[in-house]
């Protein structure tokens, strides 16, 4: 299992994050400043979506985790609803290929119950397709929330009780076993365009010390300059994980020690 817990161990720090998450924000003000409809937003931020791809690739980011549709984001409009979902519909067709043959694995997580089954199947061919490839996994939370994640979580501890037929322990790296990105390490980075500063039920437990990066440039504008600004920013932070500046060398020390 790849996960290990910021809050059990210090994780390794490069200067080029291992795992950067995004929030993209802001294609509906980046279409309306236009006098376009919002979704020609979402339109060019699939553009931009192949960009950070890219980028992340040939940076040696390892995992890259969008966050393409939130469990809230039901509450739009019917109309921007149906259209997102055909996007994603019509870039994973688009795209599997390419992602593929450069080396990346696809994964999607959320409550993929509520999709329609055309698009689940289309989801899970493209994770097996791509199941093998080590460069790059991009993950793509869909109808995903951080809450829900955690519940979800519980739940399946809940129920490994009940088969047991007794309390199973309930320790941090057990319980993020259960979390639906178990595959990944913390980010390192979390990114949001569009100029909010929050972080709106995405990844909750994983975020735990990860080094936020806010910028006002909308998604649709945010191109490989733009990451490779945010990486730099990154390389510039001090990474304690609640140990002092003194304690910094030698990293990695367990911290169960450790006062914080
Ligand atoms: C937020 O901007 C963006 C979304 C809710 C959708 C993001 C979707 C894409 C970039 C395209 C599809 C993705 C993939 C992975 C193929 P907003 O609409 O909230 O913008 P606003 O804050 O300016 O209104």
């Amino acid at each position: 299992m790849t996960y290990t817990s910021s809050t059990v161990r210090v994780p390794d720090v490069a200067a080029v994050p291992r795992h950067i998450a995004i929030i993209m924000d802001g294609n509906g003000r980046w279409a309306t400043q236009r006098r376009l409809p919002r979704v020609a937003g979402h339109t060019r931020g699939v553009d931009a979506v192949r960009a950070a791809v890219e980028a992340c690739a040939r940076r040696g980011v390892e995992y890259l985790t969008l966050f393409a549709f939130s469990s809230e984001n039901w509450r739009r409009p019917n109309d921007e609803v149906s259209f997102l979902m055909r996007l994603f519909v019509t870039a994973l067709e688009r795209e599997i290929g390419k992602l593929h043959a450069n080396g990346i694995r696809l994964r999607v997580v959320g409550d993929l119950a509520m999709f329609d089954t055309r698009i689940q199947d289309l989801i899970r061919r493209a994770e097996t397709k791509t199941a093998r490839n080590t460069r790059l996994t991009l993950t793509i939370a869909a109808n995903y929330g951080g809450r829900w994640d955690i519940m979800q979580a519980t739940r399946k501890l809940v129920d490994q009780s009940v088969a047991a037929g007794r309390p199973v322990e309930v320790t941090e790296e057990a319980f993020a076993e259960h979390l639906a990105m178990a595959y990944a390490p913390e980010p390192d980075l979390f990114i949001r365009t569009g100029g909010e500063q929050r972080i709106s039920n995405f990844l909750l437990w994983q975020l735990a010390y990860t080094e936020f990066y806010f910028t006002d440039t909308f998604w649709p504008d945010f191109d490989a300059d733009a990451l490779g600004h945010a990486i730099e920013s990154y390389a510039e932070r001090e990474r304690r994980f609640g140990r002092t500046s003194a304690q910094l060398e030698p990293q990695s020390q367990n911290v169960d020690s450790l006062p914080c």
